[in-house]
Parts: C-alpha cells; sequence; structure tokens
C-alpha cells in the first residue's frame, strides 16, 4: 500500500487503542453493512470498484472535445462540488497549473463564493479566449453556483449562440431531480451523474473531480486504481491490520482527552488546498449534536513563521497529522557559492527535500516535547494514484470517526441555517415572515 502511517513517540497508546477495537468492528460493520446513521450515503465506499464505467469513458470523451475546442475550461461549483477537484488539480499537476506550460487548457473555479471582484477578474482573464463550462452541483439549487453559471451561461450564448453554446455545458448533477437537471433535460446539455448515496464531500472520484482532472490530463484510470487499492487496504475491521482504522481511532482518543482540534499540516504548496477538502470532509461529517473535533490546516514551512509559536507554547488543546510526500514533485539542489555570504555552503549540493525533511522532522519532535501529539500520513509522491488512495483513506476514516462519536457523518442539516437567513435577507418569496424577524433584530 502507497500509504503509511504512524503515531509517533509517546503518542501511541495501544491499551486505549485496544480498548476500542470492539468499538471500531461495530463501526466497521455498520458501515459495511449499511446499518448505520445516514447509511443512505455510503455509496462511496464501494465506489473504487463499482463506479459507472460507461459514464467513465464519456468522461474521457467530453475532455478530449474540451481539450480540441478550449482554451478555458470554467468550472463552476461550490463545497463538495468544487474542493475535491481543485485539491486534485493542485495536488497532482500543480497550484500553478493554469501559468505552467502545456497542451490542456487553463481551468478556472468560479462559483464558490459571491464576490464580484473575484468574479470580475475571471471574467477579465478569460476575455475572448474559447471556452467551455462544466456546471456542478448535486441539488442543483445552490445560490452561489446558480449564480456564476446564470452570468457564464449568457457570457457563452452571446459568444457562440445558444445552439453552439448547449454544446459547451457540461453538467454535473443529480440524476433526476433539481433545478440544473431541468435545464439539462429543456437545453441538452451532456450531463453527468452525482450518484444518489454519495454526498457532496465524498465525490471527488465521481464526474465531479475526474473531468476537470480528465481535461487537465490526469490519467484518471490511475486515480481510480489507487482509491481501489486503498479501499482494499482498509476494508479490514481489525483495527491491528487497518492504519486507516488506528488513524480514526487514535483522533477519536485524542478528542476524548480534551484535543479537540486536530491540524492537518502539510510541507508542500500543492497539498494547500488538499487540506481545505480536508475540513470539509471532517468538519461537515462529524461537527454535530455538539460534538466533533474542528480541523484546521497548516502548510509548513510557511506557518511555523507565523501560527507556529502558538503551536509551540499556546493552548494544548490540538493534535497535529502531518501529510507527508516522501519523494519531492521535481527535485531541486542548492548550489554551492564562493563568498558563502548566507553560511549555506554547509547544505550545498544537497536536494531541497532533504533540506524539507528535516525541517519536518525537527518540526515534530519540537511539537512534541511542547506537547503536541503527533500522527503521520506519508505517501510515496505526489501523483494520480497516491490521490485517489488519499482520498478513500481519509473519506474511510472519518466515516468511521464519525460512527465513533456516533453522529451521523453524512447529512449536514446545520448548512442550511445560513442559507435560510440569506435567502430572507435577500427578500425571496416565500420567506416573509423569517425577513420580518430577522430584520427586527
Ligand atoms: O457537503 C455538502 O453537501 C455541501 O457543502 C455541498 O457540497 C455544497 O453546498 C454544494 O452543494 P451542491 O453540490 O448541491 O450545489
Amino acid at each position: 500500500m502507497g500509504i503509511k502511517f504512524t503515531v509517533q513517540g509517546e503518542a501511541v497508546q495501544k491499551q486505549e487503542l485496544s480498548a476500542l477495537s470492539g468499538e471500531v468492528v461495530r463501526c466497521h460493520e455498520a458501515l459495511h453493512n449499511k446499518t448505520g446513521k445516514g447509511n443512505d450515503f455510503v455509496g462511496w465506499v464501494d465506489l473504487p470498484q463499482n463506479y459507472d464505467k460507461v459514464e467513465f469513458e464519456r468522461i474521457k470523451k467530453a475532455a478530449a472535445k474540451i481539450k480540441q475546442d478550449s482554451s478555458v475550461l470554467v468550472v463552476i461549483g461550490i463545497g463538495g462540488s468544487y474542493l475535491g477537484t481543485r485539491t486534485a488539480l493542485d495536488f497532482i499537476k500543480s497550484p500553478y497549473y493554469n501559468e505552467l506550460k502545456k497542451d490542456t487548457p487553463d481551468i478556472y473555479f468560479v462559483g464558490n463564493n459571491i464576490s464580484s471582484a473575484y468574479l470580475n477578474d475571471i471574467l477579465q482573464i478569460l476575455g475572448d479566449r474559447d471556452f467551455s463550462i462544466n456546471v456542478i452541483s448535486k441539488s442543483g439549487t445552490t445560490t452561489e453556483p446558480a449564480i456564476a453559471f446564470r452570468i457564464f451561461k449568457q457570457l457563452l450564448e452571446k459568444k457562440y449562440g445558444k445552439g453552439e453554446a448547449a454544446k459547451r455545458i457540461y453538467a454535473t448533477t443529480d440524476g433526476a431531480k433539481g433545478a440544473l437537471k431541468e435545464m439539462c433535460n429543456q437545453e441538452g446539455y451532456e450531463t453527468f451523474v452525482i450518484p444518489d448515496d454519495v454526498g457532496g464531500r465524498f465525490t471527488v472520484l465521481t464526474a465531479v473531480g475526474l473531468l476537470s482532472m480528465a481535461v487537465a490530463g490526469v490519467d484518471i484510470d490511475a486515480v481510480m486504481a489507487g482509491a481501489r487499492a486503498s479501499m482494499e487496504a482498509y476494508a479490514k475491521a481489525d483495527i491491528w491490520q487497518n492504519e486507516c482504522y488506528q488513524y480514526a481511532a487514535m483522533r477519536y482518543l485524542f478528542y476524548k482527552q480534551g484535543k479537540t482540534i486536530e491540524i492537518l499540516a502539510n510541507y508542500e504548496p500543492h497539498m494547500t488546498s488538499f487540506g481545505e477538502w480536508f475540513k470539509q470532509l471532517f468538519a461537515e461529517s462529524e461537527g454535530k449534536d455538539g460534538k466533533g473535533v474542528f480541523p484546521v490546516s497548516a502548510n509548513f514551512s510557511t506557518d511555523l513563521h507565523s501560527i507556529g509559536q502558538f503551536i509551540q507554547e499556546g493552548g494544548r488543546y490540538f493534535f497535529e497529522t502531518v501529510l507527508w510526500s516522501k519523494e519531492p514533485k521535481t527535485p531541486a539542489i542548492l548550489p554551492f557559492d564562493e563568498a558563502d555570504g548566507d553560511g549555506l555552503n554547509f547544505l550545498a549540493g544537497k536536494e531541497l527535500q532533504f533540506v524539507n525533511s528535516k525541517a519536518f522532522a525537527g518540526t515534530m519532535l519540537a511539537h512534541m516535547d511542547g506537547g503536541v501529539p503527533n500522527m503521520v500520513v506519508e505517501i510515496e509522491r505526489m501523483d494520480a494514484w497516491h490521490f485517489g488512495a488519499l482520498v478513500y483513506f481519509f473519506e474511510k476514516a472519518v466515516g468511521i470517526s464519525g460512527y465513533l462519536l456516533d453522529v451521523n457523518p453524512f447529512d449536514q442539516p446545520g448548512v442550511e441555517a445560513y442559507k435560510k437567513n440569506m435567502f430572507a435577507l435577500l427578500g425571496k418569496p416565500g420567506y416573509e415572515e423569517l425577513t420580518a424577524k430577522l430584520e427586527a433584530r
């Protein structure tokens, strides 16, 4: 297996983990037998094996067409219909994917905020270049992507006419319902289906993530192969044979000890958005009924020069999980300098990855000395296969840790509260009573 999970130093609590092993088996069975909370939404568990192979080929075909007729793909979506897709591109390709030399279209993400400044910047970048749209919304009714879709759809229709524009719109949504699905039926857009039993934050391995990955030239077969390898590696109920379950159980133990925040730290800017995806996955899955570990992310060594002080010496209510790639994406060597004014010649000829690895080891030891438990999720390299494998590792972990907490890890009722207030304050028909109450406040 290409992922190695370890708990560092004294933090390994073998006795406590052993005591939890029965509970972990119960959670495993609830997940696999579909008898636990939210069991209508566990389609992701065997997705790496049971995905729609016909649609998978259609995704590749659509990607080939987009590559051939567009220099930009505008991807519209928010939350689970955005973060995984963005993460895949940054992790497998680069956060500078658009700027780097390549023979695939640029990809820009919109509909993930309501900022007019952001929108105008993207419109300016787009200019009069040929483009296509991938609009992604499981419900088909989310406000942020709906606003962006209206704007970019009008732009597309103005540029190409309604008929040609419709051939450049790819919609990824529910198979049967929602405003977006209805528009697809009326306008004849090519449509990809988000399976009913896969919730938004678990959709990166569906057409949600796969279409833009394929457009960017990612080997999506390798992504699914990595996910499948994880699926097989983490299928055992026994905690001592399942590192994913060890991670889930350790999180739970730390939580019970008052460590209520988890920092997912990385040492690679290519992993920054992986931290954003992780935050949604764990926050929406666990944060309910007054419970849950609050997930945050940190980008080292950058953040060691900002929040590093707090991690070392501040309140002791968090633990750290480091996501580490053994190999760098591309190597770089520190050159020799005759004058040695910076005193760095003792490192001349060394790989930057070597320096990074010492920053990692030194930081981990310092944080542990400061009372911060540390765990490590290590991969060989940042490629398509390992991306698929990691996605599944964290999805499986959150399923188990959610069940350990005895919450429904697959719903997100709390996300609705802000929407209701926003609609009421905007004067949406049907919200009159709430509008009056909120305005009084
Ligand atoms: O986890 C969730 O379900 C949400 O955060 C959604 O991902 C987000 O609201 C986008 O929803 P939709 O895909 O329905 O537009």
